[in-house]
């Protein structure tokens, strides 16, 4: 199942999203322009409905509340609203729909108060709230009916599929560092800070066969790489992975992953996740550290690890060299267009001269980059 439809109103710098999305969608757009405000709306999403303490409040307290969120380019913002539409795939029509819309009402401790929360399966509208019982009792619209399992039997299988949903934005030193560093593991660790404990919690013939695919895509970077290699520290108990190289001088020929390339680190972490996942999973800027020969590969690798495990890849990004496999579609390309009344979301396929400039040879990177590069970025030269 995938997301094939996001309609948003109000959500951060966004007045108006309302686009299609495909199995493998890319969200690319300059610096500032809100690809990790949208990746954000389905964390939201998946915040409401965690097993562990999730809850609506709680996603809309640690964004800082509704203020936070609602669109300040909008006047008398009335409602944020999202709604999505989840489908077999992004041609089939919709097996459910959800949406939601709030306000800020400051009452005794909530911040949130729910303006609707419906749900459809296919055209059967199954929850359309506020409801007979909402309005007896109004805290109730401090919940969603997506997170209590009382009301929510008859489409369960939708929070069951946002709670799924997976965010990676790995910060190379967060890994190298983990045990060094010891802080607190941000919730859900989207910046790969616990990541060698969950290499070390799977079983060991799922972790070595996941190394070995990643080795032999890391070969194809790393020529001189031999072996990756899951071990403990015999003394502190600590997980590491270890890399074994071709060398000259044997007795330097193991680095651990202290040792490891930025690169290296952030393309392990990213494979790792992908072969983890069977849901959605979202990719902030996978380029960042990586070599252009690398970035190139990208594509062709998140399609088909999307692929073998029937996930979602929405991908954010800012990299021409990302986009120039041949083989992805317009379709497959939501550009970020900011302006002073906020960013608006441009499905590629939607500009006219597109096709033509396709057809005389332009990639789909050139054509993108070239739409959403700051007019002053020169500029940046010339401070003193
Ligand atoms: N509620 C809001 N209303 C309008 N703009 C917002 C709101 N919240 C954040 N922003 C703006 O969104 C921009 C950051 O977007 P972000 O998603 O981090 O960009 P990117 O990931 O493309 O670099 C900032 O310029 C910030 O001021
Ligand atoms: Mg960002």
């Amino acid at each position: 199942m995938i997301i094939n439809k996001l309609i948003a109103k109000n959500w951060r710098n966004f007045q108006l999203i309302d686009v299609p999305l495909r199995e493998r969608q890319f969200i690319v757009g300059p610096n500032a322009s809100g690809k990790s405000n949208l990746l954000d709306i389905f964390r939201f999403l998946r915040d409401i409905v965690k097993v562990d303490g999730g809850g609506f409040q709680k996603a809309v307290k640690d964004r800082g509340g509704v203020s936070n969120i609602q669109c300040l380019a909008t006047q008398n913002v009335t409602e944020v609203a999202l709604e999505i539409h989840i489908a077999e795939t992004s041609c089939s029509s919709a097996t459910w729909r959800y949406g939601i819309g709030f306000r800020r009402e400051t009452r005794e401790d909530c911040d949130a108060y729910l303006t609707h929360e419906r749900v459809w399966q296919e055209d059967q509208l199954l929850l359309d709230r506020p409801d007979a019982d909402d309005t007896e009792d109004p805290d109730r619209l401090t919940q969603t009916a997506l997170e209590q399992s009382a009301t929510n039997a008859k489409f369960r299988e939708i929070g069951k599929f946002l709670r799924n949903i997976t965010y990676l934005h790995l910060v190379p030193q967060f890994i190298r560092y983990a045990d060094k560093i010891q802080g607190k593991i941000i919730e859900d660790d989207p910046f790969g800070q616990g990541f060698l404990h969950r290499v070390a919690s799977v079983h060991p013939s799922t972790r070595r066969s996941r190394l070995k695919k990643i080795e032999h895509t890391l070969k194809i970077a790393i020529p001189q790489l031999e072996k990756l290699e899951f071990v403990h520290d015999k003394n502190t108990g600590h997980p590491h992975l270890q890399a074994r190289y071709e060398h000259w001088n044997s007795t330097q020929a193991v680095h651990q992953e202290e040792q490891f390339s930025d690169g290296m680190l952030r393309l392990i972490g990213l494979m790792w996740s992908l072969l983890e996942n069977d849901s959605i999973v979202l990719l902030e800027e996978p380029e960042l550290s990586l070599n252009l020969g690398i970035v190139a590969q990208l594509a062709p690798l998140i399609s088909r690890m999307g692929r073998d495990r029937q996930c979602q890849m929405l991908v954010s990004t800012q990299s021409d060299v990302l986009l120039k496999e041949g083989c992805i579609d317009s379709s497959e390309v939501h550009l970020l267009l900011p302006a002073n009344e906020g960013t608006t979301v441009m499905p590629f396929s939607d500009f006219v001269e597109v096709g033509a400039l396709l057809e005389n040879g332009f990639t789909i990177g050139e054509v993108v980059l070239s739409r959403t590069r700051s007019e002053k970025v020169e500029m940046l030269s010339l401070v003193e």
